[in-house]
């Protein structure tokens, strides 16, 4: 017994003796190697580090305090996570000397001031969630290098721009989920490529505030209290986010200077005008849901490909409205109040796939939509008949959506310019379970579309009179369908997105 003790410890001694430079490793902490660690289950920086960890993770931990010495001859350290560990003060300078430092991660902590004396080699700083107040300029002094500033989910209420001047290599500043209400000056940013301030309390920005952004690209202001567009918007723009603000009108002088502009999105405002028509050459995404537009906006470039104007209060949909948009493959247009849609309206809408038409006041299906439709849905109106001019053109459709219509019957004719159908929805309809009906029926089940619900299911026996009537109409009609030959097997998928039918 005694050996054992006295071997085991001399492993122990010889060990700690030969590992006393470069391979040590703490207790409580995985060295994937010496230059990476991370700790778990501490409540100070461990000390007896290797002197050339790169890497240090130590996020996940308890705490409080991280002061200069702890990092004493760490001088090659390019990586530090602290995040989730209950950090209220981090020492002034605490990471000066360590002048490889890139990266410092102290999202979700409890400090109350972004820490003064940052080495100038840093390049990424993750403040977000802290309870920082304020922003003092002192405080990124030096940090020439400095690419990423994030500073989401704290209590800032002022922002003023000339704190951040010493930014000069920035390229993404975080500032969503903030309490920002104003904000002051002019950013002179020259890098800046993304500004995000996604809900705040911004309800005006002064135009001087873009006037240094020259390299802006993406620009989120959402869930804000702006009653209109800012003014003199950074002409490098390509996405701009304005969802859940107030604004009431959009206009074209305000955006026209937006030559890249490629995704622009106002939903969840007050947009009820547009003011001479939305001129941006290279727009591809239009998202306006939710506002209370009456007419489709006009002039939209021909790039778009995609157009949102659900949940407004639309009325019609007409051909000069849609003329220009030769590329436009997804329109979004259901939850309006649309009663009129006139015949071939998208006619130049060579690549529309997809249509979305369903909860407004149709009582017919548009005539003469465009042959590339791939998805058609028309829930939920007040539809009673279907024609079969109206489905002329529907070579290519896949899937097509009745349901909650006011039908009462449907032809085996229909169905003959359909050969592309793979989903039919015809739930909540007062169908007249015909023979024609049972015809259809069966020819769906053999071209095996999916029509989800059971159509005109039998009644259950107990009813009598009526069930034994149908029961005995049924394989009449089913031996008439038999003859039908214009039916050569499911064509091939040519689209795989999914398609999905909610309930209402
Ligand atoms: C717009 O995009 C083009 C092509 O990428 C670029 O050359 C031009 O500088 C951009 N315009 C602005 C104002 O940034
Ligand atoms: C935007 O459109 C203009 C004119 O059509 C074009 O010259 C420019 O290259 C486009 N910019 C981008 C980023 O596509
Ligand atoms: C339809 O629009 C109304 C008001 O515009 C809205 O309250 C409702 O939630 C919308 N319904 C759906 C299913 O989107
Ligand atoms: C149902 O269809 C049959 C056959 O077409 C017709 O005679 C009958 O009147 C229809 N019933 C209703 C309620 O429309």
């Amino acid at each position: 017994m005694m050996w054992m003790f006295w071997l085991l410890g001399s492993i122990v001694a010889f060990h700690s003796l030969s590992c006393t430079h470069s391979h040590l490793c703490p207790k409580k902490c995985v060295c994937e190697h010496t230059k990476s660690v991370q700790c778990f289950r501490i409540q100070a920086v461990p000390s007896g580090l290797s002197l050339d960890v790169r890497k240090l993770n130590l996020a996940y931990n308890h705490i409080k305090e991280i002061k200069g010495r702890d990092f004493t001859g760490l001088s090659d350290l390019q990586e530090v996570s602290l995040s989730s560990c209950g950090v209220e003060l981090l020492e002034i300078n605490a990471f000066l000397p360590q002048t490889s430092l890139r990266v410092l991660d102290l999202q979700k902590n409890k400090l109350r001031h972004v820490p003064r004396g940052l080495p100038s080699s840093l390049e990424v700083l993750r403040v977000g969630h802290n309870h920082i107040h304020g922003l003092q300029g002192v405080a990124f002094e030096g940090l020439h290098h400095l690419r990423v500033l994030d500073l989401q989910s704290n209590m800032i209420t002022v922002l003023r721009a000339n704190t951040l001047s010493a930014l000069v290599k920035l390229e993404c500043l975080y500032l969503d989920g903030n309490r920002i209400e104003t904000v002051n000056g002019a950013l002179r940013l020259p890098q800046l490529n993304l500004l995000s301030m996604t809900s705040n309390r911004i309800s005006s920005l002064s135009s001087a505030l873009f006037a240094s952004l020259q390299s802006l690209r993406t620009l989120q202001l959402s869930e804000n209290l702006l009653t209109r567009l800012p003014h003199n918007l950074p002409r490098a723009l390509l996405h701009l986010s304005l969802d859940r603000n107030k604004i009431r009108t959009l206009r074209n002088r305000d955006l026209a200077q937006l030559r890249n502009l490629t995704v622009l999105s106002v939903s969840a405002n007050k947009v009820s005008s547009i003011d001479g028509g939305l001129r941006l050459p290279n727009l591809t995404s239009l998202e306006l849901s939710g506002n209370q537009l009456k007419v489709l906006p006009g002039r939209l470039a021909s790039k778009l490909e995609t157009l949102d104007c659900r949940q407004n209060a639309l009325q019609e949909v007409t051909h000069q409205h849609l003329s220009g948009m030769r590329h436009l493959k997804h329109l979004f247009l259901e939850n309006n109040t649309i009663r009129h849609f006139e015949a071939k309206a998208l006619r130049n809408c060579f690549q529309l796939t997809n249509l979305a038409l369903e909860q407004n006041l149709l009582t017919s299906i548009p005539e003469g939509l465009p042959d590339t439709l791939v998805r058609l849905d028309l829930k939920q109106n007040r539809i009673d008949t279907i024609q079969e001019k109206e489905m002329r053109t529907l070579k290519r459709l896949q899937v097509l959506n009745l349901r909650n219509n006011h039908l009462s019957s449907l032809s085996l004719a229909v169905l003959a310019h359909l050969p592309r159908l793979q989903r039919m929805f015809l739930g909540g309809n007062p169908w007249n379970c015909s023979c024609e009906l049972l015809r259809v029926k069966h020819r769906l089940m053999v071209r095996q579309v999916d029509i989800g619900e059971e159509l005109c299911v039998e009644p259950a026996p107990t009813l009598g009179d009526h069930w034994r009537a149908s029961l005995l109409e049924q394989p009449r009609c089913i031996n008439d369908a038999a003859e039908d030959t214009d039916y050569s097997g499911p064509e091939e998928q040519t689209e795989n997105e999914e398609y999905y039918d909610y309930d209402v």
